[in-house]
């Protein structure tokens, strides 16, 4: 089974091949290649995160750049003023990859940044499972990025525990749930270091899009086809302490505790309420069988998250 997925995705991947981009463009498009800087001073690592592996990796590397003498500001992209981003020599975007691709929400607020012309980009992700597309989510970040007229000088994607509760026993799942560890966190500082030195030597970093099979799955309409399975989506107010983190989590304004309300129509079906609530108040039924949260999930497979040594001593801003 295994054998002959593998043989139709590489099938694929040569059809693909024909269309490969010119060098010093990406997905067809032409790179702007006039560095801002070629000596970074002011860093910006810009994550979306809901279950925190991402700004986790993002935290590490700014930890690493801090470490090279550079001013780091690390900032959670939902509460990020845009016009900010041309005040730095170096960008860094880190996102989870969700359903596939890069989350609407991450994808969409990239689309509306003012230009930041020269300024050289780097894309990360954190990604549950080897085959969920994370090659090309990165690829749609630098993609983004580059319209606006940044300079992509690097991608990578670091793999974590998947954070999706309806397929909390899957054997994926399983495969996952020992990182990230000390591997994924040297090639974390590793990244970091390349990016760097990327930009001092003036390097562009070329990309492009695999069509790999999951990119065919990507078309569909995923989010849609996952909200008709959560058949019942609300909040518990019998438990719920009125702390608001759903709220703080939701991406699109679609939960409402105080009212026990969840706008459906808005809801991207991220999870990000019920990952996040500390009192496993947000209900959530996937085929009439109720989910819990990452939370109760560490707890009961007993999972604890390895964290760098550098958080002992790190600051980041
Ligand atoms: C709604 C949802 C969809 C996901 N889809 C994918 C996917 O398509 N491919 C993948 O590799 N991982 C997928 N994951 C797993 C996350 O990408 C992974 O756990 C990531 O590290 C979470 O990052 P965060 O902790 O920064 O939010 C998904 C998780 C959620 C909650
Ligand atoms: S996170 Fe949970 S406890 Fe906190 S406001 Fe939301 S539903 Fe209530
Ligand atoms: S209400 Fe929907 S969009 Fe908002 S955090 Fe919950 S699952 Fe995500």
């Amino acid at each position: 089974m295994e054998t002959r997925r593998n043989f139709i995705k590489k099938s694929v991947v040569v059809c693909a091949a024909l269309s490969l981009p010119l060098p010093g463009t990406a997905n067809g498009q032409t790179i702007h290649r006039e560095f801002k800087i070629r000596d970074p001073k002011r860093v910006l690592i810009l994550c979306y995160s809901q279950t925190g592996f991402t700004s986790r990796y993002g935290k590490l590397m700014g930890c690493v750049l801090q470490g090279k003498g550079l001013a780091v500001d690390l900032a959670d992209m939902r509460g990020f003023d845009p016009k900010l981003l041309t005040g730095y020599d170096l960008i860094l975007v880190g996102s989870p990859v969700f359903y596939y691709d890069t989350p609407a929400n991450v994808s969409d607020w990239l689309a509306a940044i003012p230009k930041i012309t020269g300024i050289p980009v780097a894309a990360f992700v954190s990604f549950g499972g080897p085959e969920g597309n994370q090659h090309n989510s990165l690829c749609h970040i630098l993609h983004l990025l580059a319209e606006k007229e940044g300079i992509p000088v690097g991608m990578e994607a670091f793999r974590s525990i998947p954070s999706y509760p309806a397929s909390w026993d899957s054997a994926n799942q399983r495969s996952g749930e020992h990182l990230p560890d000390d591997a994924t966190y040297h090639r974390v500082r590793e990244f970091a270091g390349e990016i760097l030195a990327a930009v001092k030597q003036g390097r562009v970093a070329t990309y492009s899009s695999e069509l790999a099979l999951r990119e065919v799955v990507r078309m569909l309409p995923l989010v849609w086809l996952n909200k008709r399975a959560i058949t019942r989506h609300t909040v518990d107010g019998s438990k719920c302490i009125l702390c608001r983190t759903c709220e703080k989590k939701c991406p699109v304004d679609a939960i409402h505790p105080e009212k026990r309300l969840v706008d459906h129509d808005k809801c991207l079906a991220c999870f990000g309420c019920l990952n996040n609530c500390p009192a496993d108040a947000v209900v959530m039924e996937y085929g009439g069988k109720k989910l819990y949260g990452f939370p109760e999930y560490l707890r009961r497979r007993q999972l604890t998250i390895l964290e760098p040594p550098e958080f002992q001593h790190c600051r980041t801003g």
